[in-house]
């Protein structure tokens, strides 16, 4: 595997897409990006400037904010993948909760916003060697990567790998209220005008509902040293 190539992952929310792609970049020896990671740091931004919460949606002035967020990527040696900070915060851990989950699809939708995060991802991936994931990483942000996957899993055995996750780290949450934020992301998702969620044409899909982790790698390593 000597040629450095894109490697773009996408598909609906908690289909494992970031373990898959970060357990990749290691074996690879590539930097991986969790696209998804910048969307909620946004949206977390947003939230403390009060411009989207439950009861605002002031857009416009997002938009006109978008100048003032910094997001960066720092490599913690301890965990073995970047972290996301916020205008230079470490924001890893309160990009996670419900509260940023329910509203980072409205922030997503907003194609100022897109336009800002699809530049900044285009600029990492300018050396190639690079494993990506997101929604529109094979559509829209590298339409030519030479490896395009779109992971899919049911929206139950989603919820329940993301309701497990959530009560390991200690947050307080119902299984009901899990389920109706992925159902709910993923029709936002979708649905949305600017790049919606869609498999690209020329992406491999791996619906892993019923696949251990392990074969799904295998299946995946097989697929990427055909082109790498
Ligand atoms: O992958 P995730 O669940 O952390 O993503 C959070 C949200 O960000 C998800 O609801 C959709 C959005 N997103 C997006 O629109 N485009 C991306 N490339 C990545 C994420």
């Amino acid at each position: 595997m000597n040629n450095k190539i894109i490697i773009a992952i996408d598909g609906f929310s908690s289909t494992g897409k970031s373990t898959i792609a970060k357990q990749l970049a290691k074996q690879l020896g590539y930097i991986y990006v969790d696209t998804g990671a910048m969307y909620r740091a946004v949206t977390l931004y947003a939230m403390e400037q009060g411009l989207v919460t439950t009861e605002v949606t002031n857009i416009n002035g997002l938009i006109e904010s978008l100048p003032k967020v910094r997001l960066t990527f720092t490599f913690n040696e301890a965990l073995g993948f970047a972290e996301m900070y916020l205008n230079g915060r470490n924001v890893e851990r309160e990009i996670r909760t419900l509260e940023v989950s329910n509203l980072v699809s409205t922030v997503a939708a907003v194609p100022e916003v897109r336009q800002k995060l699809v530049e900044e991802q285009r600029e990492m991936g300018k050396e190639k060697g690079i494993v990506m994931d997101g929604r529109d990483i094979g559509t829209v942000v590298f339409p030519d990567a030479e490896v395009k996957l779109f992971m899919t899993a049911s929206a139950q055995v989603r919820a329940e790998r993301r309701y497990k996750e959530l009560i390991e780290k200690g947050d307080d949450v119902a299984f009901d209220a899990v389920l109706a934020n992925i159902e709910q992301r993923d029709h936002i998702d979708s649905t949305r005008e600017d790049s919606p969620l869609v498999k690209a044409d020329d992406a491999i899909e791996i619906d892993n509902s019923n696949l251990s982790r392990a074969a799904q790698f295998d299946q995946i390593l097989e697929i990427v040293s055909k082109f790498s």
